[in-house]
C-alpha cells in the first residue's frame, strides 16, 4: 500500500498547494491514501469545518492535528462525529473527539492512525510513550497491520525515541509541528519508516508559514500581536511510504517536496472552481 502523508497545511496557501500538487502526485505515485496534518488549516491556526471540507474535496482522505486544534470551537462536534479527523490522543479524558481511528479504504483495506503531542517544550500532557505503547496493544488493532503515527512534537530527541520505541510495532512514525522538513527519512531496523518532520504545505519563505515582519516585531518588542499567514511561492512537503499490506512493515519512505509560484496555483484553483 502506498500512502502520502503531508505535513502541517498552513492557511489558504497550504490548501492551494494541496490542490495544485495532489492530483499529479496521486497519479505519479499511484497512491492508495492521502493523510495530512490540518492543525493550521484555517488562517494558519486551527481548523474550521469549511477548511477541512476543502482539504477532503482536494483529495485528502484523513486529517490529523496538533496543539492548535482547539482554536475554533465549531469543530468540537465535528471531531466527535467525523471519523476522518483526529486530535492528539494524549489529551485528558473528556476532551472532544478521538486520538486514533481506523480508516477503511474503498477497496476494504484498513489503516490505523494515531496522533499524539510531544511533551518536551510543549503542554504537560499525559505521556505520549505510554499512550503509543498501549495503543499498539489494543485488540482492535490485531487485524490492522498498517499503522501510522503522527507525532506532533517539538524536540528531535523525543521524536527519535518515539521512532525507536515503536520500531516493528507500527508502519511509520512521522513527525509534524516544526514545519521544516528534515532529511533523515529512513527505515528503522525492525521495519518502521521514520521521519523527524514532514515539513509543511504553505509559503516556505516565512516563519513557519507566518509573515516574517509580524513575527520579527514580536521578537523585537515581545508585544502580543496576531500572526498573519505569509504570501509568496507555495510549497508542499510530506513523505510517501510504501508498506507491505500483510506484515505492516515499510518497504520505502520517500521525501516529497514540490513548489511553484503562488499565481500559478491560484490560476489552476480558479479554473477548477469554474468547472464545478
Ligand atoms: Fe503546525
Ligand atoms: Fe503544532
Amino acid at each position: 500500500m502506498r500512502i502520502l502523508f503531508l505535513g502541517d497545511v498552513v492557511g489558504k496557501a497550504g490548501r492551494l498547494a494541496v490542490k495544485q500538487f495532489l492530483p499529479k502526485l496521486k497519479e505519479e505515485l499511484r497512491l492508495d491514501a492521502v493523510l495530512a496534518n490540518g492543525e493550521n488549516l484555517a488562517g494558519g491556526i486551527g481548523m474550521t469545518c469549511e477548511t477541512m471540507d476543502e482539504l477532503f474535496a482536494a483529495g485528502v482522505d484523513f486529517i490529523t492535528s496538533g496543539n492548535h486544534v482547539w482554536r475554533h470551537k465549531e469543530i468540537f462536534s465535528r471531531l466527535e462525529k467525523d471519523r476522518r479527523v483526529i486530535r492528539p490522543a494524549n489529551y485528558p479524558e473528556g476532551t472532544p473527539g478521538r486520538g486514533h481511528a481506523v480508516l477503511t479504504l474503498r477497496d476494504g483495506r484498513r489503516i490505523a492512525v494515531l496522533n499524539m503531542l510531544g511533551t518536551t517544550y510543549m503542554e504537560p500532557l499525559p505521556c505520549p510513550f505510554r499512550t503509543a505503547l498501549s495503543w499498539v496493544e489494543m485488540p482492535e488493532l490485531e487485524e490492522v497491520p498498517v499503522r501510522l503515527v503522527d507525532f506532533h512534537a517539538e524536540a528531535t530527541s523525543e521524536k527519535k525515541t518515539m521512532g525507536w520505541a515503536l520500531d516493528g510495532k507500527v508502519s511509520a512514525v512521522l513527525g509534524t509541528h516544526t514545519h521544516v522538513q528534515t532529511s533523515d527519512a529512513q527505515i528503522l531496523p525492525q521495519g518502521t519508516a521514520y521521519l523527524t518532520d514532514l515539513g509543511m504545505c504553505g509559503v516556505e519563505q516565512s516563519s513557519l508559514g507566518m509573515d516574517f515582519e509580524i513575527v520579527l516585531n514580536r521578537f523585537l518588542t515581545k508585544l502580543p500581536v496576531a500572526f498573519k499567514p505569509a504570501k509568496g511561492d507555495i510549497s508542499l512537503n510530506g513523505a510517501c511510504i510504501d508498506i507491505d499490506d500483510i506484515t505492516g512493515r515499510a518497504r520505502e519512505i520517500r521525501i516529497i517536496r514540490e513548489n511553484c509560484p503562488a499565481w500559478r496555483a491560484e490560476k489552476s484553483a480558479g479554473r477548477g472552481d469554474e468547472s464545478l
